[in-house]
C-alpha cells in the first residue's frame, strides 16, 4: 500500500521541488523503493522539466498530450463518469511520473453543474475534493510511496492533493518570510480536514480517508557558519520545532544544487565538495523520511 505525502507551501522557491525530486530519487536509487511522483504544479511544471525536460515544450505550449489529471477534472466537470486511467511515464531516475498540465490551473469547484439541492451539491464538492484520491487509488498497490509537488498556492487543486495525502511536509528557507508559508500549509490542512469530517456527517455511507498529518518543515538552503546553522536560522528552527516540527535533518544553500538544477541530473552525480555534502544531506533527509512518513 503506498504512502502519499504531499510538498506544499503558500511560498515559492522555497525547495518542495528540489526536495520531492531528491528525496523520491534517493527513495528509489538507494532504498529500492517503488515510487510514483506526482506534478500538480500547473505553473511551472518544475518536476516535470526535470525528470522529462522533452516535455516541458508542451507544458509552454499549454497542453499536455495525452491523458492527465486535467482530462479527469475535465470529465467530472461535463458530468462524465470519472475513469482513472491517467498516463504515467518512467524516468531516468527511477521514480514514475504524472506530468504536470498547465491546465490545472482552471480548475475550480466552481465549475461543477450548481443545484439547489444542498444534498447534490455536498456529494459534488465531494467528488471535486476527493477525484486525486479516486485516480491514485488504483496505483496504491503497485508502489512504495507516491510523492505530489504542488504549486505555491492555496487552490482547488491543492485541496485536493491534501485530501489524497497520507503525510504533508513542508520545505522552507530558514527565514522568517518564508516560514510563513509552513503555518499557512497547517492552515490549510486543518481546513480539509475540517470539511472532510463535516462532510461524512453529511453523505450517508461516505468512504473517508485518515486525515492527512502534518509532519513537519523541512529546512532548504539553509546557511552555515562555521558548521552550525546561523543565529537567525537556528532562531526560526527552533521555533518551527516547538510549533509545528521540522526536519532534524536539513540542506544547505551550495553550488552542488545549482549545478544540479542546470544540468538537470540529481546532486548525487555532480562532482565538488559542496555538490557531495548536498547529496549526503539528501541521504540524511531521506533516511529521516521514512521514519516520520513510514510505508504503510
Ligand atoms: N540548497 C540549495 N542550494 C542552492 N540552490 C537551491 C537549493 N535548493 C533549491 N535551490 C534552487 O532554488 C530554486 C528554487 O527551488 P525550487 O524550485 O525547488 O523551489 P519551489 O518551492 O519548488 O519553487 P516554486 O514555488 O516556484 O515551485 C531552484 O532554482 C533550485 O535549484
Ligand atoms: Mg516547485
Amino acid at each position: 500500500m503506498a504512502t502519499r505525502v504531499g510538498f506544499i507551501s503558500e511560498k515559492g522557491g522555497v525547495g518542495k521541488t528540489t526536495a520531492c525530486y531528491h528525496i523520491a530519487t534517493c527513495l528509489s536509487q538507494e532504498h529500492d523503493k517503488d515510487v510514483l511522483v506526482v506534478d500538480t504544479d500547473y505553473q511551472r511544471g518544475g518536476i516535470t522539466g526535470r525528470f522529462l525536460p522533452d516535455l516541458i515544450e508542451h507544458f509552454r505550449g499549454g497542453e499536455l498530450p495525452g491523458t492527465t489529471l486535467n482530462t479527469k477534472f475535465q470529465q467530472l466537470y461535463s458530468g462524465q463518469r470519472v475513469t482513472t486511467e491517467v498516463d504515467v511515464r518512467e524516468t531516468q531516475e527511477g521514480p514514475d511520473l504524472i506530468a504536470a498540465d498547465p491546465r490545472l490551473a482552471q480548475v475550480t469547484v466552481e465549475k461543477m453543474p450548481g443545484s439547489n439541492s444542498i444534498r447534490v451539491n455536498n456529494q459534488h464538492l465531494w467528488n471535486h475534493l476527493s477525484l486525486l484520491d479516486t485516480v491514485l487509488r488504483r496505483f496504491d498497490d503497485e508502489y512504495d510511496y507516491i510523492l505530489i509537488d504542488s504549486h505555491p498556492d492555496i487552490s482547488d487543486v491543492l485541496r485536493c492533493v491534501i485530501y489524497a495525502c497520507d503525510y504533508c511536509v513542508s520545505p522552507v528557507k530558514l527565514d522568517l518570510q518564508s516560514t510563513i508559508g509552513v503555518a499557512t500549509a497547517v492552515e490549510a490542512i486543518n481546513e480539509v480536514n475540517a470539511d472532510v469530517a463535516m462532510i461524512h456527517h453529511a453523505i450517508p455511507g461516505l468512504v473517508r480517508r485518515d486525515p492527512a498529518q502534518f509532519v513537519g518543515a523541512m529546512g532548504m538552503m539553509s546557511r552555515e557558519w562555521g558548521g552550525n546553522l546561523k543565529q537567525t536560522e537556528w532562531a526560526e528552527f527552533r521555533r518551527l520545532q516547538r510549533s509545528g516540527g521540522i526536519f532534524e535533518n536539513y540542506v544547505t544553500e551550495g553550488d552542488g544544487l545549482r549545478q544540479a538544477a542546470r544540468d538537470r541530473v540529481p546532486v548525487f552525480q555532480v562532482k565538488g565538495a559542496n555538490a557531495e555534502k548536498q547529496s549526503q544531506q539528501f541521504r540524511d533527509l531521506t533516511t529521516e523520511f521514512i521514519t516520520k512518513c513510514p510505508q504503510k
